[in-house]
């Protein structure tokens, strides 16, 4: 795959995989001079983090755009066009309009953020993302004082998906934030994985990445994002209200009304390895719990 934008490695360059172990060796130095951020720092300060390969990230994925199946999205997202691209930033900021994406990504410092996804289907992985902060994105536009919500909305293109003639879900995917989950440093915009562009299944050419949620509510080639002053619906949560809820934080002990939510299966352990234990806000407790404070997270699920 071309290298477009700032995901600077190239497959000239070396394996995906032989880069990225060079960049920990790299962040093990940072890390030791005290330079790194607060992300970085939690990253660093868990347990190691063992990426999963790029064949696991790329294959096994949830598009239902592209059909229901875990291939599927890799078999048909090739069909999306993804350049040109822009995002429409509007609602309540200063500046709204039509942001094209080559104009965001010369504005934003592209850097890898390694972090665990969790699916609400009780299975996950761990990604080794480029991106950027949404924050920094959204401040290109300029969010008004009474903003409280984020909307976001994927692009629906009926003659590039496949998917969307069936009624799985109301088309567009839309998700939502309340602006200070937006706003939080973990919060980022995906543009690489293994320091190669985005692959279409993935959701090219950017797409939310809000770790500590299950990971539906990380929206994939989005075209829209609205400031709002009222909660927005969001897709999972219009389709079946009792299951999924605007917050979707990942939490070990609210159960799905279908099935545990305490432990998940590692994609690439193999089939018959053990399952492990879900961890409160997926192991981001100490960076997001005060997000939440005085919250019946069970109500609030
Ligand atoms: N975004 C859109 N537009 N459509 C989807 O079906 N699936 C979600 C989320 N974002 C989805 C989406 C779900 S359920 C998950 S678990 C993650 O994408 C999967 O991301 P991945 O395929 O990159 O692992």
């Amino acid at each position: 795959m071309a290298n477009r934008w700032k995901n600077t490695l190239t497959e000239r360059d070396v394996t995906p995989e032989a880069a990225f172990l060079n960049r920990r060796q790299l962040m093990a130095g940072v890390a030791g001079l005290g330079l790194m951020g607060a992300a970085g720092r939690a990253q660093a300060e868990g347990e190691d983090l063992e990426p999963n390969s790029w064949e696991d990230i790329t294959s096994y994925n949830n598009y239902y755009e592209f059909g229901t199946d875990k291939g599927d999205p890799k078999r048909y997202a090739d069909a999306l066009t993804i350049d040109p691209w822009s995002v429409r930033i509007d609602g309540m900021v200063d500046r709204p309009g039509d942001y094209a994406f080559e104009d965001i990504m010369a504005q934003m410092t592209v850097e890898e953020r390694i972090y665990r996804l969790r699916c609400v289907e009780a299975w996950s992985m761990v990604v080794p993302w480029n991106g950027f902060e949404l924050a920094d994105m959204l401040a290109l536009a300029g969010v008004q004082s009474g903003a409280k919500f984020v909307a976001f909305e994927t692009v629906l293109r009926e003659d590039e998906m496949r998917g969307v003639s069936r009624p799985v879900l109301d088309w567009p995917y839309i998700e939502g934030l309340r602006l200070d989950e937006a706003m939080h440093p973990l919060t980022i915009m995906a543009t690489g994985i293994y320091g190669r562009d985005i692959p279409n299944q993935n959701g090219a050419p950017l797409r939310l990445v809000v770790p500590w949620k299950y990971g539906f509510k990380s929206i994939k080639s989005v075209v829209r994002i609205t400031l709002t002053d009222t909660q927005p619906p969001t897709s999972w949560n219009k389709a079946a209200p009792r299951e999924y809820g605007f917050y979707s934080n990942v939490n070990p002990n609210v159960d799905h009304p279908r099935w545990s939510q305490a432990t998940e299966r590692r994609i690439g352990g193999g089939l018959f390895s053990a399952r492990i234990e879900t961890k409160m806000f997926n192991g981001y407790e100490e960076e997001v719990a005060s997000l939440y404070k005085g919250m019946d997270l069970t109500k609030n699920f």
